[in-house]
């Protein structure tokens, strides 16, 4: 699995802020509010925290009684988990996990009143979606327990200006969106549909919707890492020559400051078909 650095967590944090659908958001937030009314103590569970940006999406979008809320982060990155510490350690009460987490059945969920993800279960396998749904459903039967998965890729990007090659290039970076990300063969762009449909077979309620991030010249910083990351993923086993796959990365980086570009994801929202 390759690294995420605090330096790309950053320079995306933004834009996936502005992303996030903020209907989901809040209804996830209701979703804990109307738990409070069965425990004192609220809890979530971040997989794949990062340095927390789920923690801060939820810490904006409402004033929550932060003492009653306890967030467990869980990251196999040390580093990150260190940041988040010292990000919200004083003032949320978190505690962390530098644990692996396609081992499923070791994973601290015990009294979850909601589990969350962004920008991770995009890179996940079918099997890894199908045994943490059958996990949730089966920690149900103690108590409830919602989804809320955000910033899945969903497989569109959309540059403007456009340039001859741009479908060549999403094709490839799509196909290696969907190889081994250290889940397993990944769900990449068939995430979103894919959990949609899992949660609801389970019989979760299931809700969903379009997070795209939308950038423009503000955003020139981080469409530049895009336009690199697209690259080195293209590069590999692409069908593009490398002249034309070059050729396309500097008609790309022209177009920083004047260009746009859309990128797709969905949010979902899983929940226990109690209310
Ligand atoms: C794209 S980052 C998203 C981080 C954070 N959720 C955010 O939105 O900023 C994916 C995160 O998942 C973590 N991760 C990836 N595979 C993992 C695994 N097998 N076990 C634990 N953490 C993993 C990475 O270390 C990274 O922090």
């Amino acid at each position: 699995m390759t690294g995420f650095s605090i330096d790309w967590l950053d320079l995306r944090e933004a834009a996936d802020r502005r992303a996030r659908n903020d209907k989901l958001l809040q209804q996830a937030i209701l979703w804990l509010e109307s738990a409070r009314e069965q425990t004192a103590e609220l809890s979530v569970v971040d997989l794949g925290a990062g340095t927390g940006s789920t923690l801060r999406a939820f810490s904006t979008a409402v004033e929550p009684d932060q003492k009653s809320l306890s967030w467990r982060l869980l990251d196999q990155d040390a580093g990150l988990l260190a940041e988040a510490t010292s990000r919200h350690g004083a003032s949320h009460r978190l505690q962390t996990y530098e644990l692996d987490l396609t081992d499923v059945p070791a994973l601290p969920l015990e009294g979850a009143d909601l589990i969350t993800a962004s920008a991770l279960l995009d890179l996940v396998s079918a099997d890894f979606i199908d045994t943490l749904a059958a996990a949730l459903q089966s920690r149900c039967q103690q108590k409830p327990v919602g989804l809320y998965a955000a910033l899945n890729y969903d497989g569109i990007t959309r540059w403007t200006p456009t340039h001859p090659l741009d479908q060549v290039v999403l094709d490839a970076f799509n196909r290696d969106q969907r190889s081994n990300k250290g889940f397993g063969v990944a769900l990449g762009p068939d995430a979103g549909l894919y959990m949609e449909r899992m949660f609801s077979s389970l019989g979760f309620k299931v809700f969903s919707a379009n997070s795209p991030w939308m950038l423009d010249g503000a955003d020139n910083q981080l469409v530049d890492a895009l336009i690199s990351g697209i690259g080195d993923a293209v590069a590999q086993g692409s069908p593009l020559a490398v002249p034309d796959l070059l050729g396309w990365i500097r008609f790309r980086k022209a177009h920083l400051r004047t260009g746009t570009c859309e990128v797709g994801h969905t949010d979902l929202l899983a929940l226990p078909d109690t209310v």
